[in-house]
């Protein structure tokens, strides 16, 4: 559970967007803490893509502000959110199929040796290291990812933002297209990034996985907040009126 004391890891404030007449993002504030997983739910056009991507930095804000550990923070690009340790894992995950999990960990920051040859051994060892911290069950590291089962392709995908000091993660439905082993695989990942104070946001319209993977949920409707609650506050017919009817439950003690 979240520790108000603590300073949140993000803030976002009064954040608003807007599309030639469409507000897709209006007046919205979330915040996220260290170690904690934050649902962001909502049906198809509430907005919750287009609010992440205002942290991730492929859109900027109209209105409202951004705080990264307390600080104002400027984030007018991807290359500005990766200075606050922001990574963003895609549905689509972006791994280069035909390539093994070191050389996907590490494409276009390859290791190099003192000669200035790409070091493949060095990228290996590392990335064993990484697995055998995140994912101690993956063994298949001379196998291209295509031949990588969808929550082994995940765990890369978040090894490779891990390793490059992620303390902030976006997740955008990470088990949308997982059967139930592969969830579980994923739901141990999140487990160990949030143990090593990992915050993390986690787009999701499943709600099974949200009362399972997350501390709290913020809802969206139509581009606003309905609201954000503790997950352990709530039942799931209390998410899901607050998803269709965009209605706040009765306060949980
Ligand atoms: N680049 C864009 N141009 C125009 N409208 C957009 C753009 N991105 C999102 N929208 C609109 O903003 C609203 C919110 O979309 P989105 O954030 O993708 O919702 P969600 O992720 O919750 O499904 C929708 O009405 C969508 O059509
Ligand atoms: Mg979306």
């Amino acid at each position: 559970m979240a520790d108000t004391q603590q300073t949140p890891l993000v803030e976002m404030r009064n954040i608003s967007i807007a599309f030639g007449g469409v507000k897709a993002v209006d007046h919205v504030s979330v915040d996220l803490m260290p170690g904690e997983v934050v649902g962001l739910l909502g049906h198809n056009g509430a907005g919750k893509s287009t609010l992440i991507k205002i942290l991730s930095g492929a859109y900027q804000a109209d209105e409202g502000e951004i705080f990264i550990n307390g600080e104002k923070a400027t984030i007018t690009n991807p290359r500005d959110a990766r200075k606050y340790n922001i990574e963003t894992i895609y549905q689509t995950l972006a791994l280069a199929d035909n390539l093994d999990a070191a050389s996907n960990l590490f494409l276009g920051r390859e290791l190099v040796s003192p000669l200035g040859f790409v070091d493949d051994d060095a990228m290996e060892a590392e990335t064993r290291k990484i697995m055998q911290r995140l994912n101690p069950n993956f063994t298949k590291f001379a196998a291209p990812v295509s031949a990588l089962s969808g929550g082994q392709r995940q765990s890369v995908a978040i090894a490779r933002a891990v390793y490059f000091n992620a303390r902030i993660l976006i997740m955008d439905e990470p088990t949308a297209a997982l059967g139930p082993h592969e969830t579980q695989m994923v739901s141990e990942l999140i487990q160990q990034l949030k143990a090593d104070g990992i915050g993390i946001f986690l787009i999701s319209h499943d709600i099974h996985d949200v009362m399972h993977l997350c501390d709290r949920a913020s809802v969206m409707k139509n581009g606003e907040l309905v609201g954000t609650v503790d997950v352990s506050d709530v039942t799931d017919d209390d998410l899901l009126g607050m998803i269709i009817l965009g209605k706040h439950p009765k306060k949980a003690a």
